[in-house]
């Protein structure tokens, strides 16, 4: 069982029947973490992070070494992607020492440039466009709790980021069906809103903008925000907090979704702004859900990428 493409730099790389494999195996691994405990033996897995991380760094550490190889993180005054030497020389070492990279960085071309510079397996562990880990997680989260993807609505409230960017192509390839609520000025990408859409309508499904939080929440199976200002956009913080108030997910919004509805976040979150503690500690929150699922749905993605046999 292996993945097509060399790389994890995007959703939209992977097709529907791997990302159901994928979620098979994720389960698999759930229901026994000791599984393929050998089967990065002798692995080396560089960590590339120049925006902070909780979940990604963790599970990603977590997961290679419960699979039997080794990460080497690099922060970011080691590396200094493009900075200190080309992306393409870093890369090309990297590749002669590592079988496999994660990347955590500010721009999505500098991914892009990474992958296509190393025969070496990269994986996207969040760009200013994309985080395509997270998104993935989240649908196997959805599965789990509420069974086929095909039957399910998510309703998006806040940012046009990118959790939501990953999350369009993620929904479309699998048949859920997602509806954005996102203030004017802050939409997603056009080429990913107009590829997710496409992917959607051959499904029969779609993916929707609308302007107001209820008509996104109304009748939905899952809420999900994230943060009003992603790192690196500190600077607009204040801008962005006005813009973003009436799209804060409270009790009264969350009643307007269907009455067994899950909430979602991708975290880290910040209570009181784009979510109330209300919500985010309610039973039918599944925040905590998501971040474990991380830990089964890399592993599971590194089994497929680094192509070893399942040895046990
Ligand atoms: N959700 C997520 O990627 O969390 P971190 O930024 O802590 O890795
Ligand atoms: N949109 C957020 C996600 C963090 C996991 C950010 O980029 O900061």
């Amino acid at each position: 069982m292996t993945l097509k493409s060399k790389d994890l730099v995007s959703v939209e790389q992977l097709e529907e029947r791997e990302i159901e494999r994928l979620f098979m195996l994720t389960g698999k691994i759930k229901r026994n973490r000791r599984l393929y405990r050998r089967a990065l033996d002798g692995a080396v897995l560089a960590l590339i992070f120049e925006k902070p991380s909780l979940r990604t760094r963790f599970t990603f550490e977590t997961g290679i070494y419960e699979l039997g190889g080794t990460g080497i993180y690099l922060g970011r005054d080691e590396i200094r992607l493009g900075t200190r030497e080309t992306i393409y020389d870093a890369a090309k070492n990297i590749e002669r020492w590592a079988h496999g990279a994660v990347i955590r960085t500010f721009s999505h071309r500098n991914v892009q440039a990474f992958a296509s510079s190393c025969r070496i397996p990269v994986i996207n562990g969040l760009d200013d466009l994309l985080h395509p880990c997270q998104a993935l997680t989240d649908l196997f989260t959805l599965k789990e709790r509420k069974g086929p993807l095909k039957r399910l609505t998510v309703a998006w409230v806040g940012d046009g980021n990118n959790v939501l960017h990953s999350l369009m192509w993620a929904s479309a390839k699998t048949g859920v069906t997602l509806k954005a609520a996102v203030p004017e000025g802050y939409e997603p990408d056009p080429y990913i809103s107009e590829t997710a859409t496409g992917y959607a309508a051959a499904r029969g499904t779609s993916i929707s903008i609308v302007r107001e939080a209820g008509l996104a929440v109304e009748g939905a199976d899952a809420v999900y925000t994230d943060v009003w200002t992603s790192m690196g956009k500190e600077a607009e913080a204040e801008v962005r907090r006005g813009v973003f108030f009436p799209f804060r997910v409270d009790a009264g919004l969350m009643r307007r979704a269907k009455p067994d509805a899950i909430f979602m976040h991708c975290l880290p979150a910040h209570r009181g702004e784009e979510v109330t503690d209300e919500l985010i500690d309610a039973p039918y929150s599944v925040v905590f859900d998501q971040a474990e699922n991380r830990l089964h749905l890399q592993k599971a993605l590194l089994l497929l990428l680094l192509k070893k046999g399942p040895k046990e």
